[in-house]
């Protein structure tokens, strides 16, 4: 939530800012601005309500002057509502300092009375002018940025990335971070800071990671962190293994539509050099671990919305496979009760974006309780497997669009490798069957590109469908959290009420709901895996078409037991069953985006939401 880049260097900031901001308007898209030290050594800031295009269009009419020191901020709104007024920058001592802010400050309300009490105004109703005010009143104290933001981040409550300039001290930009994401780029005469390396990633693939709880300083040629006490810190360099025009559309209509595109890609990358010669899956980022491994009774997946359906199709191969007890909970539910922790349960922890801060409170609270973690992550750099003892990348790539499609494919594919590669330490399956699974996941990429080369079906229905007021989807075994996902797909691009259930639930009060043309999704499971468990899926899309719904069924190749029933079918390639998931998410998510489209909606910004959660 929110996007942050800070830059100083030979380039003109406001060229460097806008181009950072665009590819961090995932995070948040409500409002924007930018503050830079222009040649004359003054703050110049302009902050507009709307999307960035808008502060842009204004930045073009109105032209700034050339500058080499700058911040620029995208909003999702907390405290105070999306308006010219509440957007960032904010201003301290007297115009000099400029600040943005990234989280929450939760004590910010005694803080104003305080600068209030003391004479100083504010001009917002946000909790960041308290943090750019009492900056102010610092550096007034210091003369000096770096101190005087030590002195404010002892002050704060909360969740914070901070960057400021002040007039004074031109050619240098400061940051400050807790609990909110923020990374270096390090480039040659020039430096940055941004929420993510997609701000940066143009002019240079060189990053470091700041850990918590530390304040950095970037001039054109030096980058120094500290703690908050002012203390060095060793600080992690990695290099950014995408360049920038994975982050662009491509020549796509809209990021959501590239993304899809990329999911085959997005699983064979994540499984490239993890399965051997043998079929073996080996997890190089596992080495070592194999004793931690053995020693675990139980693993606990914690994760948030599509992450979190990701975790609820993998317990059942990890089940299956490791023969371990999973459980799946959402995040900030296990954070805020008293899970039963011991130092035998592993918690895996599942986030495209490496931010998302009910998941990270959730994963340190496990570590506190003695657990051990695991994340599965797609954001080099990014907080959450900082904080983890160990991590396993999905290599889908940088995801733009807001929902998340490709990630969710990588992440089921990062978690049944972890998965075979768990059954081979813990020697619950054999050779045999362990390569027979890795050969089904080695399968998959090609597997999807046949469904999206044969998407038409399901582009015409969802033109067809653009006015329907409600959507059910059903799934039993692993077709039920793809059940859930394709509805939460449908609810935040198109904003259509959808609900996904268990199918066997249906009788327990679901199916109240179905009425005459009530369209109703059905995720069928394929009678090679089950007979059992297919015909009973048979035998409910039976049941509500009795009652008027209106069957969209997604079935195998060849599954001719559902024609007589089904309005629609829309065929998936034959998989094992445990990878039916994989395959039958792909029409859903297709789906969405094309109804969204089909009501004139923008599938890579839907309203109210922000890509990277990073407030509670
Ligand atoms: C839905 C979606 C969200 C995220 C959730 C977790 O399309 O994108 O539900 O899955 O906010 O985000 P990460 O994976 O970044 O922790």
């Amino acid at each position: 939530m929110c996007g942050i880049v800070g830059y100083v260097g030979l380039n003109d900031s406001i060229d460097v800012l806008l181009g950072g901001l665009s590819r961090l308007e995932y995070r948040g898209y409500d409002s924007a601005g930018v503050a830079v030290i222009d040649e004359t050594g003054t703050i110049r800031t302009r902050k507009r309500a709307g999307k960035l295009a808008v502060l842009a269009g204004d930045l073009k009419s109105g032209a700034m002057e050339t500058s080499h020191t700058g911040i620029g901020h995208t909003r999702w709104a907390t405290h105070g509502a999306p308006t010219d007024g509440n957007a960032h920058p904010h201003l301290g001592d007297d115009g000099k300092l400029a600040l943005i802010h990234n989280g929450i400050i939760e004590n910010f309300s005694p803080l104003k009375q305080e600068l209030l009490d003391e004479g100083f105004a504010f001009e917002s109703e946000t909790d960041s002018e308290v943090a750019a005010v009492l900056l102010g009143r610092e550096y007034r104290k210091t003369n000096n940025l770096r101190e005087a933001f030590q002195n404010v981040v002892a002050r704060l409550d909360g969740a914070f990335t901070l960057l400021a300039v002040h007039e004074n001290e031109p050619g240098l930009v400061v940051g400050a971070r807790r609990n909110s994401p923020l990374v270096i780029g390090l480039g040659d005469g020039e430096n940055f800071l941004a929420s993510d390396v997609a701000a940066f990633v143009e002019y240079t693939q060189n990053a470091l990671a700041i850990g918590q709880d530390q304040i950095v300083s970037i001039t054109p040629d030096k980058v120094e962190v500290t703690d908050f006490f002012g203390a060095p810190v060793e600080v992690e360099p990695f290099e950014i293994q995408w360049d920038a025009s994975a982050a662009d559309k491509g020549g796509w209509p809209s990021f959501m539509a590239k993304e899809i595109s990329e999911e085959p890609d997005a699983v064979a990358n994540t499984l490239r050099g993890r399965i051997d010669a043998d079929g073996q899956v080996v997890i190089p980022e596992l080495n070592g671990l194999d004793e931690l491994f053995v020693d675990i009774n139980r693993v606990v997946v914690i994760a948030c919305g599509t992450a979190a359906y990701a975790g609820q199709t993998a317990k059942y191969a990890l089940e299956k496979w490791a023969g371990i007890p999973v459980d799946v909970e959402l995040s900030h539910e296990f954070r805020y009760r008293e899970p039963v922790i011991t130092p035998q349960t592993l918690v895996v922890s599942i986030s495209q974006s490496g931010e998302t801060m009910d998941t990270l409170m959730a994963v340190k609270y496990a570590s506190e309780k003695g657990a051990k973690t695991l994340s599965i992550c797609n954001t080099q750099g990014a907080t959450i497997p900082r904080e983890s003892d160990a991590v396993v990348y999905t290599h889908a790539g940088p995801e733009v669009a807001v929902a998340s499609t490709k990630a969710f494919v990588a992440q089921i594919t990062a978690l049944y490798l972890f998965a075979l590669h768990l059954a081979r330490v813990r020697g619950t399956q054999s050779a045999e069957v362990l390569a027979e699974q890795s050969a089904e996941l080695l399968a998959v990429p090609a597997k999807i590109a046949t469904i999206l080369e044969e998407s038409g079906v399901v582009e015409e229905l969802a033109r067809w469908m653009s006015d329907s007021r409600a959507v059910l989807f059903l799934g039993r075994h692993v077709g039920f959290p793809i059940a859930l996902e394709g509805a939460l797909k449908l609810k935040e691009l198109a904003y259509i009420h959808a609900e996904g259930f268990a199918a066997g639930e249906l009788k327990h009060g679901p199916i109240a709901l179905i009425e005459p043309g009530q369209p109703v999704f059905v995720v069928v499971p394929s009678p090679r895996g089950s007979a059992m468990l297919h015909s009973k899926v048979v035998s409910n899309i039976q049941e509500i078409r009795a009652r008027g719904a209106k069957i969209i069924a997604i079935a195998e190749e060849g599954d001719a037991a559902v024609l007589p029933f089904a309005d629609t079918v829309i065929r998936i390639p034959l998989a094992a069953p445990l990878f039916e998931p994989l395959l039958a998410v792909i029409p859903l998510q297709i789906f969405a985006m094309e109804l969204a489209i089909a009501k004139g909606l923008d599938v890579d910004q839907p309203r109210n939401l922000a890509k990277s959660v990073t407030v509670e």
